[in-house]
């Protein structure tokens, strides 16, 4: 029988072929075992932002004042799937799989924007989204949006958070934006975060009025209540939060939805 030559291109080769495919099946099977776990922490950290918008779970904590997890507070959330025409819910969507982000890039299941509805730049908004509802026995007590618009680099992602009284916003935060660290990636930034707490959403007319403003208003003018700070050195990243909030929360947004809950007595307050 020949004896095998190890120094041989044919054995180099055969052994790098075998090491290949060693390594790929290995990280394939990685990649396949650990699918659970990352959609489980996808899942954990959309609660996550979902909890500080609604000022349910400090910024930097996993657990809440009084030491209770995300599972638990979320557990007190009740999500709907919401026609944002109608401003009804919607039955028959699997709520825990559905994604109006990837929704807006489907044709049949989104509708274009005209430049002039189109102010928070999405091109396409999806007809169904999701809203987080924290009830009680007397209606709302804390409602939760996702919300998503361009600032200058790319679209912000992020989850807008209403008081029971669906007039003051409780909270904003954003889990993904491409806006530079120190200008508009300030969005980030806790303290400017809790300047949004107690703004005032709607005016008398139900239209949303909120306002970034580089010099606030005189604090007992009806003005002061919709404004919030801008951001300094990040002029298009303010005014495309301004546009999101103000968009979401309007006509093209959750405002069907949120006038149906008023008529029908849900606001608290
Ligand atoms: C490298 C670089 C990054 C910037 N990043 C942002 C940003 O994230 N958001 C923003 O609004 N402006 C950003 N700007 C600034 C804008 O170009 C523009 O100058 C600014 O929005 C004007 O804001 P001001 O009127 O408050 O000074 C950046 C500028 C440079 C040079």
């Amino acid at each position: 029988m020949a004896k095998l030559d190890k120094d041989s291109l044919a054995n180099t080769f055969l052994i790098a072929v075998f090491l290949c495919l060693v390594c790929s099946v290995v990280v394939s099977s990685m990649a396949v075992a650990l699918k659970p776990i990352q959609k489980l922490n996808k899942e954990l950290d959309q609660k996550k932002n979902i909890l500080r918008a609604a000022g349910m779970l400090p910024a930097d904590q996993n657990v809440s004042a009084d030491g209770r997890s995300i599972e638990e507070l979320f557990a007190e959330f009740t999500v709907r799937a919401v026609d944002l025409q109608t401003g009804e819910y919607v039955d028959g969507i699997d709520v825990a799989s559905y994604d109006p982000i990837r929704a807006a890039s489907d044709a049949s299941k989104s509708v274009a924007l005209t430049p002039s509805e189109d102010i928070a730049t999405l091109r396409r908004r999806e007809n169904v989204s999701l809203v987080y509802l924290k009830t009680t026995a007397t209606g709302i007590e804390k409602i939760v949006m996702p919300v998503r618009g361009y600032g200058l680099w790319g679209t912000l992602y992020g989850y807008l958070a209403l008081d029971g009284d669906l007039n003051t916003i409780a909270g904003l935060g954003f889990y993904q934006h491409k806006e530079t660290p120190g200008l508009g990636g300030e969005v980030d930034n806790s303290k400017w975060k809790a300047g949004w707490q107690g703004v005032r959403l709607f005016n008398d007319m139900g239209q949303p009025q909120v306002r970034l403003v580089k010099q606030r208003s005189a604090s007992t003018s009806e003005a002061a209540s919709y404004e919030v700070d801008a951001l300094s050195g990040a002029t298009f990243t303010t005014k495309g939060v301004e546009n999101m909030v103000n968009y979401w929360t309007g006509d093209g947004g959750f405002g069907a939805y949120l006038k149906r809950l008023k008529s029908n007595g849900l606001a608290q307050g």
